[in-house]
């Protein structure tokens, strides 16, 4: 499998792999929203035989007067042909590999701790999202620095426009 950064070519199979993913879910707002987002967002598409199979991205938010030194994990997709495969995985690892390469020093994400905490993520309750979760969400705030001996930084995370809705952000 190929990792790259995806493409306005790539859009109609990245709207298609969301449902597909997430029937129960309604991703693609997010998802058309991202692309619209001119500038601090990561998206990578995971190609297989010029197919997209996969798909990521990651938001560059600031903590507190902090900019761009974090990022939000969000949304993540692949294709149900081809779960449990290590995409999901490719995929984190390159969008680290590649912030590694910005300012941003930690990652966010809400979702499933069985997953993500594969990937270093752990429980966070020194960042604050943009809105206050349900209580049974809590342990799916969850963190990661994306350099050993560091500590994630304490604040409240500031998001970009498209993510401050606060239906993204409650069941
Ligand atoms: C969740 C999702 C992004 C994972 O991507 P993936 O490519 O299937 O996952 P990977 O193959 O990279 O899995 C990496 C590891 O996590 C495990 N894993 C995969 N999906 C998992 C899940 N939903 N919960 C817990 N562990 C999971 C894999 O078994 C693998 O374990 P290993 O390291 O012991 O081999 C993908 O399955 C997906 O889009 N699912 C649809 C939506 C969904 O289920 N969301 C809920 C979870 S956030």
């Amino acid at each position: 499998m190929e990792i790259r950064e995806s493409r306005p070519i790539d859009r109609s199979a990245i709207e298609a792999l969301y449902p597909a993913a997430f029937p129960d879910e309604d991703l693609l707002p997010i998802v058309r929203a991202l692309f619209a987002t001119e500038s601090g967002v990561l998206s990578l598409a995971g190609m297989t035989d010029a197919v997209l199979v996969g798909h990521v991205v990651f938001t560059c938010c600031d903590i507190d007067s902090r900019e761009n030194i974090a990022a939000l994990l969000g949304p993540l997709a692949v294709s149900p042909d081809h779960q449990r495969e290590g995409i999901g995985r490719a995929l984190i690892y390159e969008g680290f590999r590649k912030l590694r390469n910005t300012s941003v020093r930690q990652v966010h994400v809400l979702g499933d701790p069985a997953y993500y905490g594969r990937f270093g993520f752990e429980p966070c309750n020194t960042v604050e999202p943009p809105y206050e979760l349900p209580d049974d969400w809590q342990g799916a705030w969850q963190a990661t620095c994306l350099y050993e001996n560091e500590r994630v930084l304490n604040g409240q995370l500031g998001v970009p426009e498209c993510w401050r809705d606060r239906s993204l952000w409650a069941p």
